[in-house]
């Protein structure tokens, strides 16, 4: 346990003056811990409070959460892909300017871009404990594992839980590749194997550098991974330090694996939902009981559901993307449509985030980058450019400013990965392309460029369903104004000095595994 800090003083009192200034200075300006909670593929309907209409009772803790805290309801995820997001979530930048603008996969020789700062390195200089449990999903070779981009400590999976076989001990949902020994390891793309899996390399669990469970029990990670959560909080609070826990569950996302008897998909999703509170409510008290008042948990989501798992997919809520649905298209995750971006989300801070609040502010998942900067005193580095903004007024003090302008990058559909091709301005929403996501019958919906672009009003309609006249003042005003816009982040993007660009090159040699031969291998070190 840490020792009170009038004993520390007293100690240090002898030594000398300096040190006393030092330290009583640290007292004053004791940094707050961040516990940011990233849920995968969940909808924005998955949280019970958002539609109390459904009474629904899959997320009691997070419902407690947000009565003690603060509901974003207007929060985006900044891309509808995982790799995208969680780049632009870990930089506070844009695709075009992080360069990582879709998935990494299995064997993907690279990852975030090493000219990229993230959140974690600066809070780790900053004297921060930094961790992440769960997925990673930024690349996991050598230079591009999380303990080289700022985290002190990593527990969980290279990339999504689909993405590899796994032990399975009975089922899960859908199905996934069970591990064969006997045949070779291969990289099968998704396109072979609609539903379930992806590749035979097993799924492997990942510490700090080494693989130490390869295929993983995936029936098993929610307990690994509350325990790692619940060793880092205790001890960094024993050792009086800073932290920064980032836990990226592997919930929602395919394949779902709760226990329960009742293997319905409706059943399986909501036992997951309720596991994924459950953590929740786990990482809630630990941070009450060990530094209440001092503590911020952010709960988010990656990006919306996905909806070509059908039964194993969440819920949008009343954002339900018709104009795309009627056309025979998915409207959630790899789109830009509401289904696909706006998550729910909840920020608790005892004290300090006032309790029982909501916010309609535009926010994005590139604002934690910013706000958590910010409340622990830190500076970015000024040579490059930011796209989130700093939401510690909404946060703390009520204030209703979100962005003016949000882009929603392409992750899916025609044209170019990251393209700002949909723009949010104010209660509007303009598209210059849609389709692109398969629906759960499976049809994408033809892939179509708009240019003028289709505007919808989101406060007359969450559904998305008719867009505006193109003759009316009201289309001309907001055209204009995105169109604007869109000329200027594009030359301030151009004009940035320091913009990546990501290696999306592959390899079978970079695979994990600790036995290229086997592919089912077991093994304690990375080969
Ligand atoms: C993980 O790495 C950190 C240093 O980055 C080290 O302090 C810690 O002991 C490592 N943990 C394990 C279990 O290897
Ligand atoms: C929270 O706010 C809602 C609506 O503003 C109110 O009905 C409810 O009683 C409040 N709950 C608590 C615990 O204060």
């Amino acid at each position: 346990m840490a020792r009170p800090a009038s004993q520390l003083l007293l100690t240090v009192t002898l030594v000398s003056g300096l040190v006393i200034y030092t330290v009583s200075q640290r007292r004053a300006e004791k940094k707050p811990n961040f516990i940011i909670v990233l849920a995968d593929d969940i909808g924005w309907g998955d949280l019970d409070v958002n539609q109390p209409e459904k009474h629904t009772n899959n997320t009691p803790n997070l419902n407690k959460m947000a009565q003690q805290g603060l509901r974003l309801t207007d929060y985006h995820s900044p891309a509808s892909t995982c790799s995208p997001s969680r780049a632009a979530i870990l930089t506070g930048r844009y695709g075009l300017r992080n360069g990582v603008t879709h998935n990494f996969a299995v064997n993907s020789v690279a990852g975030l871009p090493l000219s990229e700062v993230t959140l974690a390195q600066l809070l780790q200089q900053a004297g921060y404990y930094t961790a992440v449990i769960g997925k990673w999903h930024l690349g996991h070779n050598g230079p591009y594992s999380p303990n080289n981009r700022g985290f002190d400590y990593y527990f969980g999976i290279p990339y999504s839980n689909d993405m590899g076989c796994t032990d399975t001990p009975g089922y899960d949902l859908p199905p996934c590749l069970p591990c064969v020994s006997s045949e070779p390891q291969v990289i099968r793309q998704r396109r072979s194997v609609p539903s379930g899996c992806y590749s035979k390399v097993g799924l492997p669990l990942v510490e700090n550098n080494s693989i130490v469970e390869q295929p993983l029990n995936l029936w098993a990670l929610t307990d690994k991974y509350r325990s790692a959560a619940l060793r880092i909080i205790h001890s960094a609070r024993a050792r009086a330090e800073p932290y920064f826990l980032l836990v990226a569950s592997a919930h929602m996302h395919v394949p779902l694996a709760p226990v329960v008897a009742d293997t319905s998909g409706e059943a399986v999703y909501a036992a997951s939902l309720q596991e994924l509170d459950g953590l929740v409510g786990v990482l809630k008290a630990a941070a009450d009981e060990t530094d209440k008042g001092n503590t911020l948990i952010w709960f988010t989501g990656d990006n919306g559901p996905w909806e070509e798992k059908c039964q194993f997919a969440g819920s949008v809520g009343p954002f339900t993307g018709k104009w795309q649905t009627s056309k025979g298209g998915g409207s959630a995750k790899r789109t830009t449509w509401e289904g696909g971006h706006r998550v729910p989300t909840v920020v608790y801070w005892p004290g300090r985030i006032p309790a029982n609040t909501t916010s309609s502010a535009l926010l994005s998942g590139m604002d934690i980058f910013p706000t958590v900067l910010s409340l622990a005193g830190v500076a970015p580095p000024a040579d490059r450019r930011y796209d989130g903004i700093d939401a510690s007024g909404v946060l703390l003090r009520g204030e209703q400013s979100g962005h003016e302008f949000l882009f929603h990058p392409n992750s899916g559909a025609a044209g170019k990965f990251g393209d700002l091709q949909t723009v949010r301005a104010g209660k509007h929403k303009a598209f210059y392309i849609t389709g692109g996501a398969a629906a759960c019958s499976g049809g994408t919906g033809q892939e179509q460029l708009h240019n003028p672009p289709l505007i919808f009003d989101l406060d007359r309609e969450e559904a998305e369903e008719t867009p505006l006249q193109f003759a009316t003042a009201e289309y001309r005003v907001i055209a204009e104004r995105v169109a604007r816009k869109r000329e200027e982040l594009l030359w301030d993007i151009a004009t940035d000095g320091s913009v990546s660009t990501a290696d999306y090159s592959q390899d079978e040699l970079a695979a994990p595994c600790c036995d290229r031969r086997e592919a089912v291998c077991r093994c304690h070190t990375v080969c």
